[in-house]
């Protein structure tokens, strides 16, 4: 027992979860561990949960707001979303229960660039952070915390908590010790410095996390999993995506653009961004590598096959054949793999620096380049903005890629108007869809629309928009970005009133 804990301060502190939930109180804001159902703490939330229910069944309120890096998974977001348990919530997420009591209204969501989460805590946006609760590998003799399977903000959240609950969970792999770089350099304005990081592999940092232990309430055992999600497995459309993305890359190298190795890979979340992962394999590429949020399955295939050399990221996000791979070859990707807080793995200035590749999922674009990664039908938030405003805004190449139509066909992935815009027109450069690759660099809004249109629409809908781009073309207001005002949502009304975006005759 405690044979992860070889700190007194630590083992003094050891309590059960219901014991360790007791430090928080209704209104207070409490930060968690936790990015992409990696590294999140595993009881503490539960036995929260069923505190508040306790508490909500003899008429009182309790409620909390809840930090993190990013989602979580049932266990969290999950248990405190089904107790009613929470005001607000932020950043990104992607739990079913969270997500239905965020669209019903019940409670506030705040969606949130990953990159500036901590430096909005540090402002004193978010208020005081009074209890952190994060779950770590192990705490080593001299009272270091040796991070998860994630970091996010962690760092962040230790240092400005006024309470700390730690979770030390076995059944993270304790070979992760030495894979974590926790920069300590950042500061506020006036008074920030250039970040000294010029390649992926630097290291900046150290490899454990700062605590003060006079602010350690309680030190909770546990033995769980991460999330484990499954991935849809890679289907006819993913492959397409993924085909037009390394013909592009093929000539962007033809064309002197880019070299062999290419340039630091970013690749968002999702089944579309995995899959095209796994599909770089097929490119022949050797040695590439990636700067990036989240490592997923896809990714950890390319480093086992050496298409990827290195890859930096702030968190695993692994199903559970991906979480065997790694723990049969930890040692090979011990090497490869570097975990940082999220503020230097989303950080602007190293991700335009680096001139990161940004390959990023969509809900839908329209004709002009405007993409909503958020909002179904603008107003129903699917899981978050994550990183992908902070990997489009700043790197070299921003890629956005979507199936040209969702539900069947009903919904056509390109509209004439985003109903809502998460990365503006002047920050979309490449759009994929499995029909073609448009790429929207150096044209003008006009030429933009003509050639989404006639590369990345599907084929029912592309005489439609077509129709609805000419017609604008003649009586916009202006002839700049040719929209017909009245008309513009109109699709995404239809399929409000029909089930369908396309008309019924
Ligand atoms: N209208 C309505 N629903 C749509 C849609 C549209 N235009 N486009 C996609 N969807 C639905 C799909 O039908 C699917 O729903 P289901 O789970 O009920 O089947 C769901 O969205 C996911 O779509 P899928 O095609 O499987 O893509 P994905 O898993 O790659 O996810 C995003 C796409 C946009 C949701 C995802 O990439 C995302 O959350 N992006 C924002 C965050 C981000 O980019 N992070 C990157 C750095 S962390």
């Amino acid at each position: 027992m405690h044979e992860r804990i070889h700190h007194r301060a630590f083992t003094d502190r050891l309590m059960s979860a219901e014991q360790a939930a007791e430090f928080i109180k209704p209104g207070m804001t409490v930060a968690m561990s936790g990015f992409t159902g990696a590294g999140y703490p595993k009881s503490v939330p539960g036995a929260l949960a069923a505190q508040m229910e306790r508490q909500h069944a003899a008429g009182k309120d309790f409620k909390i707001n809840v930090l993190t890096g990013a989602s979580t998974a049932p266990e969290l977001d999950g248990v405190l979303a089904k107790a009613e348990g929470m005001n607000l919530r932020l950043p990104y997420m992607s739990d079913p229960e969270l997500r239905r009591r965020i669209n019903d209204g019940n409670m506030e969501y705040m969606d949130i660039h990953l990159s500036h989460v901590a430096q909005h805590a540090w402002f004193g946006f978010y208020g005081k952070i009074d209890v952190a609760i994060v779950e770590v590998v192990g705490v080593t003799a001299e009272g270091d915390l040796i991070p998860s399977s994630s970091v996010g903000n962690n760092k962040t959240w230790l240092e400005m908590a006024d309470k700390i609950i730690i979770e030390v969970n076995s059944q993270q792999s304790a070979a992760m010790e030495g894979m974590h770089d926790i920069y300590y350099g950042t500061a506020l304005p006036p008074h920030r410095k250039p970040i000294d990081l010029t390649t992926v592999r630097d290291r900046i940092g150290q490899q454990y996390m700062d605590v003060d232990v006079n602010k350690i309430v309680a030190v909770v055992e546990t033995d769980a999993p991460d999330r484990l999600s499954p991935f849809a497995p890679v289907d006819e459309t993913s492959e397409k995506i993924a085909d037009h993305l390394l013909t592009f890359l093929d000539s962007e190298i033809r064309a002197g653009r880019l070299s062999e190795k290419l340039l630091p890979l970013q690749s968002g979340v999702g089944n579309i961004a995995n899959a095209v992962l796994a599909g770089l394999s097929r490119g022949g590429y050797k040695g590439l590598t990636a700067y990036t949020e989240v490592i997923q399955d896809g990714m950890l295939e390319l480093i086992k096959d050496g298409t990827i050399e290195f890859a930096s990221a702030t968190s695993f996000s692994l199903s559970s054949e991906g979480i065997e791979e790694f723990n049969r070859n930890v040692d090979h990707y011990r090497k490869r793999i570097l975990l940082r807080a999220q503020e230097i793995s989303n950080h602007p200035e190293i991700i335009r620096r680096l001139g990161c590749i940004a390959l990023n999922g969509m809900i839908e674009a329209d004709i002009y380049g405007n993409v909503n990664s958020t909002n179904v039908l603008g107003s129903h938030v699917m899981n978050g903005i994550g990183g992908s405003g902070d990997f489009a805004r700043n790197g070299y190449l921003s890629v956005f890629m979507s199936p040209s139509t969702a539900k069947g066909g009903k919904i056509s992935g390109i509209v004439p108007m985003a109903s809502h815009v998460d990365h503006t027109e002047h920050d979309t450069m490449i759009l994929i869809t499995e029909q073609g690759l448009a790429d929207l660099r150096g044209h003008s809004p006009k030429q933009r629309a003509q050639i989404v249109i006639d590369n990345c629409a599907h084929p029912e809908y592309r005489p439609m928009l077509q129709d609805y781009f000419d017609r604008a073309c003649k009586e916009s207001y202006g002839k700049h970005t040719p929209h017909l005002l009245g008309e513009a949502l109109s699709w995404h009304e239809r399929f409000r009133q029909t089930g369908d975006m396309r008309p019924a005759n």
